[in-house]
């Protein structure tokens, strides 16, 4: 992601979603950042600082008094070098502590002399977090500037069901690493799609291809983390919705094409990730085709095509929009990809070669040509992440 390598603080205060921040500073630390956990004495009753220490690689800092290992004041050099905090797990006391101005521990302190910004996760009982004292010191540390991420509903560690949960730890790395990322795109309107499309036979079985909506996704997840404001037309996959994002979710060509007309006038960039059925079924039955009405060895089944949505697109493209498309070939990439830029008037087109089974479709990773009428550039293999965040710097070159 652009912004990588960044300083993160995070702060464990004492509630028992504690063990899901091992994950949190796990991912973090693989994605290249350099994590830096602060342990209350409660945060220390529910993982030790040692699980820490050896996920980040960094040591835990617990105590305001011992004395460094290099000699600086501990708080201000830990809240110098932070340029993002996260107290997650926190409770009901940090909060009431903070919102009080109380500074008596060591990760009171480094956040009292922050200029970080930072993020709170409140995460408690129910009827803890619905009392009006946590909340009018939620409300106040809003007001001063802090984020608070809203906690999750369901089943709570107390036995209790209601909201108070930590947010899963994906998506408290995603709220990080939308922070963190230079916002080049906020101001534009983007339209994706992504994954396959599903056309029906009969209730029960349908015509689809091998799409996992990985690259999609990828593309809406960057150009949200980017700032843009993103909408994101999802045939089925088994994704979560990335954060900040509008997703609209469809099932077959026609649905996709409906939804992608509807938004796209107001769209400054489209991108066509989606692998769109070519064809669908010329007359889907309203009830299971039964396997006693097809005796005979062969049974045809008529198909439609299916209307071309991005070359649609192409033709009613308004002044100033970026149309990209993609291009899935098994061969003569470059030849293909430049002829669907030409004939579905596309602004960029990305091209990849599906002949190899390890990229492209439900991969992790891809590779790809990414083309327009005056360059050509080939990338090595990537992460879809990663690469999403290589065609958003194409676009924001040439748009
Ligand atoms: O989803 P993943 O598992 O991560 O896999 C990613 C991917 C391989 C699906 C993706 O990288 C990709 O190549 N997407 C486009 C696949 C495709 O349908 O290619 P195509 O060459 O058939 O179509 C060309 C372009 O026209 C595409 O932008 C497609 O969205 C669009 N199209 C195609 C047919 C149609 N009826 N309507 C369209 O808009």
């Amino acid at each position: 992601m652009k912004g990588l390598n960044k300083n993160i603080l995070l702060g464990i205060t004492g509630g028992i979603a504690a063990y899901k921040m091992v994950e949190v500073a796990s991912r973090l630390t693989k994605l290249g950042h350099s994590v830096h956990v602060v342990m209350t004495e409660g945060g220390r009753q529910f993982v030790t600082p040692l699980t820490f220490q050896n996920i980040t690689l960094n040591p835990v800092e617990t105590d305001l008094f011992t004395p460094p290992r290099h000699y600086e004041v501990k708080h201000i050099s830990l809240a110098d070098r932070a340029e993002i905090c996260l107290i997650a797990p926190a409770t009901a006391n940090f909060i009431g502590k903070l919102a009080n101005g109380i500074a008596d521990d060591l990760l009171t302190t480094i956040i009292m002399a922050s200029k970080a910004p930072v993020l709170l996760a409140p995460s408690m009982n129910v009827n803890m977090f619905d009392n009006p004292i946590v909340q009018e010191n939620l409300t106040y540390l809003r007001e001063k500037g802090y984020e608070v991420l809203e906690p999750g509903t369901g089943y709570l560690a107390c036995g209790y069901e209601g909201k108070g949960r930590l947010p899963e730890p994906a998506e408290l790395v995603e709220y990080l690493l939308r922070h963190l990322t230079v916002k080049d795109f906020s101001g534009k309107r983007v339209l994706i799609s992504a994954g396959p499309t599903r056309e029906p036979f009969d209730p029960v079985r349908f015509l689809t291809n091998y799409s996992s909506g990985k690259m999609g996704y990828a593309l809406a997840r960057a150009a949200a983390y980017r700032g843009a404001e993103v909408k994101l037309i999802s045939g089925p996959t088994d994704l979560n919705p990335p954060l900040g994002v509008e997703t609209i979710y469809v099932k077959r060509a026609l649905e996709m094409k409906e939804a992608v007309d509807c938004l796209a006038d107001e769209q400054d960039i489209i991108i066509m990730a989606a692998a769109v059925a070519d064809f669908r079924p010329a007359n889907p039955q309203k009830d299971k085709i039964k396997k006693s009405s097809h005796k005979q060895e062969h049974t045809e089944i008529k198909l439609l095509p299916n209307p071309d949505i991005l070359a649609e697109l192409g033709k009613r493209k308004r002044p100033g929009q970026f149309l990209v498309g993609f291009a899935a070939e098994s061969r003569n990439l470059s030849e293909n990809a430049r002829d669907k830029l030409r004939k579905k008037n596309l602004d960029m087109i990305i091209a990849n070669d599906i002949s190899n089974p390890r990229l492209g479709f439900a991969s992790e990773e891809n590779q790809v040509l990414i083309m327009t009428a005056s360059s050509s550039n080939q990338l090595p293999q990537l992460k879809k992440l990663k690469l999403a965040d290589i065609i958003l710097d194409n676009i924001l070159h040439y748009q």
